[in-house]
């Protein structure tokens, strides 16, 4: 019998062919999200499970675990699993590092331009028939060449916004637990700078930290304090990293100029207010969605899945799993 792994969502078809030969492989094609009943009874009965990020794989899901021998998460981030537990069970963990970091940028990217140029509200005038003509102040923006660029969470999506930001000629800070080795940190002539100080003087603050007991809400209202009231913040990497209620209360009352988020607090669910605010550019999630990057992510989750099929240990094990 071939062993039985399970996708509990849509995936690209260039990974199911990689593994549909090697393996009896069960899909859900209906882009319905599974309940906490289906993943039960698909960890119970698989011996890898391929999963999504809204796919909360607690404790409870890991002790119906029967023959289950790898959870292959299809992102890099992968706090919707508890990896202690799963490595206690002897069930591998793996993400997919090193292949959306730059679609990642680019949208960070989309979002600073967008923020800063007001793009989402100008398109919407423009197709509600609103526009009469040029007018010398309509949709002003600010500009973003020779601002200073605020990064928090310097690893490889926050470097490929850095490499970016070169060609705005922007003064570059960055802040992470561990500095950059001199010479990275110089080629990207950016300079680590402690974090008050860089939500102090940047323009726009993006962040890219992976969530953890030590970034969460790491953004509140002591933070936006500290920020310019004509800062825009930007936000890619997981809600929880920032405080969205007090997010909405600064937009509203103009303590900052205006952000984008692509992540949330409790997602998919957005705060109350944020619907409502013109300075707030609202995103479901999208970084690392491009064609060819989706393909990428997949193939890796593949060959993970794969991997530990033919015995061996995944190629891309999360890198908090226990060594
Ligand atoms: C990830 O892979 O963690 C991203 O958030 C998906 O876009």
């Amino acid at each position: 019998m071939k062993p039985i792994v399970t996708v509990t969502n849509i995936f690209p078809q260039v990974a199911l062919d990689k593994l549909t030969s090697e393996c009896d492989l069960k899909t859900n094609e209906s882009g319905v999200f599974p309940t906490k009943e289906k993943l039960r009874q698909t960890v119970s009965e698989s011996d890898a499970v391929i999963t999504y990020l809204s796919d909360k794989i607690d404790r409870d899901i890991i002790d119906q675990a029967t023959k289950l021998k790898i959870i292959a998460n299809y992102g890099a981030g992968f706090n919707n699993i508890d990896v202690t537990y799963a490595s206690q069970k002897g069930i591998w963990v793996t993400n997919t590092p090193n292949v959306l970091h730059e679609t990642t940028a680019d949208l960070t990217w989309a979002m600073i331009l967008g923020a800063a140029r007001r793009i989402v509200p100008a398109d919407r005038y423009t197709r509600e028939g609103k526009f009469r003509g040029w007018g010398a102040k309509i949709f002003l923006g600010v500009d973003v060449y020779g601002k200073t660029l605020g990064i928090i969470g310097c690893g490889e999506i926050g470097r490929s916004v850095a490499r970016r930001a070169m060609g705005f000629n922007m003064r570059i800070l960055y802040h992470q637990r561990n500095r950059l080795p001199d010479k990275e940190a110089k080629i990207l002539n950016a300079e680590f700078t402690p974090l008050n100080q860089l939500l102090r003087e940047s323009d726009f603050i993006t962040l890219h930290v992976p969530l953890t007991d030590e970034t969460e809400y790491m953004v509140g209202n002591e933070e936006i304090e500290l920020m310019k009231n004509t800062a825009y913040l930007i936000h890619t990497a997981r809600g929880k990293v920032i405080d969205d209620y007090a997010l909405v209360a600064a937009l509203r009352e103009g303590r900052l100029a205006g952000a984008a988020l692509d992540v949330y607090e409790d997602e998919p669910e957005i705060v109350e207010g944020m619907a409502e605010l013109n300075n707030l550019m609202l995103l479901p999630h999208i970084g690392s969605a491009s064609f060819e990057t989706r393909d990428r992510m997949a193939l890796l989750v593949a060959d993970n899945v794969l991997d530990v099929l033919a015995g061996k240990t995944p190629r891309s094990l999360v890198p908090s799993y226990p060594k």
